[in-house]
């Protein structure tokens, strides 16, 4: 899968997916991961990418010139262009398996007082944010975003059943609780059914915790 991540940070982009699971899905080509600056698609000396707002107010506008060209540049036909914005449908799991299938995403990073809406309204396919409030860029949004997706695709994770398993994996039930040696820590100790050896107990032990867990944290979710 390719994935490209236009935004005026590069490098932020970079230090986040070159790391851990994503780095290694990276080196290992399992996603073709491209980190485009926006600047490279300006034609003055000062590699101006922003202006004042029409009609006044705070802030800078990302003007459309920039974007135009290199979405131009980007684009092919299978590709599905989404603009990071804190105004966007929120992200969730679901849209990280759809985006997952893909063959190439772009995702546009938003910046200040966000973009020209000639740019939204003849570029975007979707436009998702990461949560309700607002950040300083949408390089951080989109390295989300691709955490999220590279993960998911097969080989980037050692072990392919464990994105299955896991809170907002194909069900909608949070993970079960955890434990590993030592047996007792300080008088805190495993339960016993995780000690038994009987796999039936403990998948019925896991399965009644999932369900606890997500009528106390998140009932909304069943
Ligand atoms: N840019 C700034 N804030 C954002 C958010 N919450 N989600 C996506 N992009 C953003």
């Amino acid at each position: 899968m390719r994935i490209d991540i236009v935004s005026l940070f590069p490098a932020l982009c970079k230090g986040v997916l070159s790391e851990s699971v994503i780095g290694r899905a990276w080196k290992e080509g399992i996603v073709d991961l491209r980190l485009v600056d926006l600047r490279d698609y300006t034609h003055d000396a000062r590699k101006t990418v922003d202006d004042k707002p029409y009609g006044g107010g705070a802030g800078m506008v990302l003007r459309p010139e920039p974007l135009f060209e290199c979405l131009q540049d980007l684009r092919t036909p299978e590709a599905r262009v989404v603009l990071m914005t804190p105004q966007g449908r929120r992200f969730d799991q679901p849209t990280a398996r759809r985006f997952s299938q893909l063959s190439h995403l772009i995702l546009v990073c938003g910046h200040y007082e966000g973009v020209d809406e000639r740019v939204r309204q003849c570029l975007m396919d979707e436009e998702l944010s990461i949560g309700d409030y607002v950040l300083t860029n949408g390089a951080i949004a989109a390295s989300v975003v691709t955490d999220a997706v590279v993960r998911l695709l097969p080989g980037a994770l050692g072990n392919d059943v464990s994105s299955e398993e896991e809170s907002f994996g194909n069900e909608p039930l949070m993970e079960y609780p955890q434990f590993t040696r030592p047996e007792n820590y300080k008088g805190m100790k495993v339960p016993e059914v995780l000690l038994s050896g009987n796999h039936q107990e403990i998948a019925a032990w896991r399965l009644e915790q999932r369900v606890l867990r997500t009528v106390s944290r998140r009932p909304e979710m069943l």
